[in-house]
């Protein structure tokens, strides 16, 4: 009967996510400085309204965090969290290295976007066991807080691979909740699940299918797990598999792109592309975190093949690169980084005249100038090896000063909506991608214009808002 009287819309939602939507510094004199992120999450979970007592789940991230969690408890201040509800969780700092460097980002990571390659091998010995362990206790420190703080009925959305055991464990704790899981990266395909220990890839299964519902950015990705559950554990049981594609936040965007941090930026960029207004340069436009998955020298030689094979582009293009850090404690991660720097320095001392740099690299996160290069793109490549999604696709388009043409890898799950309009390429092939970069400068301005037009529609038609309400919809409906 309660229920009956309960309006649905008024059930308590919570969150949970490794990363949070506040992060602390800790300065030398001891005060602590909150940093808000953005993202899809933090919008998605606005739609919401800030009556509905909903509570965001998260882990201590670093000194920062830890020392924050010390002072507070872990229920955080909401003058530093923009009103939500946080409870942070400060897990052991070896436990949290072991689950989110060693499980989450070296494992987990790897097999779902396919990464492993000599030397870059699985390995699941002793030290992997180990690891294994502190995943196990880092995901039971997320459910048994979820289980603390959900109201009777609640309902709780679980995100990604970190968290891949936590639905199982909840349900076991809170058999009357609703929990969905949400998966923001590729699920990868059953053949290449299976190099992970066969109890191990059954325990992820099961885990996520602790959940009433568990939901995938697009429906190659939710087929992907399917089949890995009906290989490995015969079917999908009684949890309902779902597809919410997440399109860039228009709004949001068009706003923030026309700041005035944003024109400085603008200008800077201007400065360092050169070219005259008579003979203004063209130019590739490229925003990534310095991830494995994306690609970013595949993309640097497919560029310097560009300039080999067509010399009419010298001094006519120049390739804009934002790569920022990622995951810097990770060796492989550190060397991809040098990597992609000593590319790019080769291109420039091979091609580079005194009026023209032909990669301008960027490493240091600037979310402004990241949009003032997608202000003034006439090409964006995006050629990850695989991708849940990406968003840099979709925002591109929307901003995109003078209709811009996109070079898009059909590994990326944005392709399923892009696709059409874009140029597409296999990420591994150069030389293809090469020439779809030549193909994106020459297009016809007019077909560049529609194209450009229709990449933005579709690219907003599911904003972060109405991502996360149809999933709440969808898991209280079901
Ligand atoms: C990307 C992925 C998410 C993932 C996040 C983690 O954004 O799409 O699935 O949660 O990376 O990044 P982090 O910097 O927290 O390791």
């Amino acid at each position: 009967m309660v229920s009956e009287m309960v309006p649905e819309q008024a059930a308590q939602v919570l969150v949970a996510s490794n990363r949070g939507p506040v992060s602390y510094k800790l300065g030398e004199d001891g005060t602590l400085t909150a940093g808000r992120g953005g993202g899809g999450l933090v919008s998605g979970l606005s739609a919401i309204g800030p009556d509905t007592n909903a509570v965001w789940v998260c882990a201590a991230l670093g000194d920062g965090d830890r020392e924050a969690v010390r002072r507070t408890g872990g229920r955080l201040d909401t003058g530093d969290t923009g009103g939500q509800r946080v409870r942070m969780l400060g897990i052991p700092p070896e436990v949290y290295a072991d689950a989110y460097n060693g499980v989450a980002n070296s494992t987990l990571w790897f097999v779902h976007h396919l990464l492993y390659q000599t030397p870059l091998e699985p390995a699941f010995g002793t030290e992997f066991r180990a690891q294994w362990a502190s995943y196990e206790a880092y995901n039971r420190a997320f459910a048994e807080a979820l289980a603390d703080e959900a109201g009777d009925g609640a309902a709780v959305l679980i995100q990604d691979y970190h968290l891949a055991l936590v639905p199982g464990m909840l349900r076991a704790l809170r058999p009357d909740l609703r929990i969905g899981h949400f998966s923001h990266t590729p699920w990868a395909p059953v053949d290449y699940f299976r190099l992970l220990p066969d109890d191990i890839a059954r325990q992820l299964l099961r885990g996520i299918l602790g959940a009433d519902r568990a939901a995938f950015l697009t429906r190659r990705w939710a087929d992907a797990f399917t089949a890995c559950c009906t290989e490995l554990l015969g079917g999908t049981g009684k949890t309902r598999i779902g597809v919410h594609g997440l399109g860039a936040d228009a709004d949001f965007l068009r706003e923030r792109a026309n700041r005035s941090d944003v024109e400085e930026r603008l200008a800077e960029l201007r400065e360092q592309i050169g070219g005259t207004p008579e003979a203004p340069r063209r130019t590739i436009v490229r925003v990534d975190r310095t991830e494995l998955s994306k690609n970013i020298v595949r993309g640097l030689y497919a560029y310097r093949q560009l300039l080999t094979e067509r010399p009419e582009w010298r001094e006519r293009v120049t390739h804009v690169a934002f790569a920022y850090p990622s995951r810097q404690d990770l060796a492989v991660y550190r060397d991809y980084t040098a990597r992609v720097q000593e590319v790019a320095d080769e291109i420039n001392s091979e091609f580079g005249t005194p009026g023209w740099t032909p990669v301008v690299l960027h490493v240091k996160d600037d979310f402004a100038r990241s949009l003032a290069a997608y202000r003034l793109a006439d090409v964006a490549l995006v050629n990850p090896i695989r991708d849940g999604m990406n968003l840099v696709a979709k925002e591109i388009p929307v901003i995109s000063a003078n209709g811009c043409a996109l070079v898009l890898s059909r590994e990326a799950g944005a392709y399923e909506e892009l696709g059409e309009d874009a140029l597409v390429v296999n990420p591994y092939d150069v030389t293809a991608t090469a020439a779809a970069l030549h193909e994106a400068l020459t297009m016809d301005d007019d077909d560049r214009a529609a194209r450009t037009k229709r990449l933005a529609a579709a690219a907003t038609s599911l904003p972060p808002q109405q991502w996360f309400l149809d999933q709440l919809e969808a898991l209280r409906t079901g």
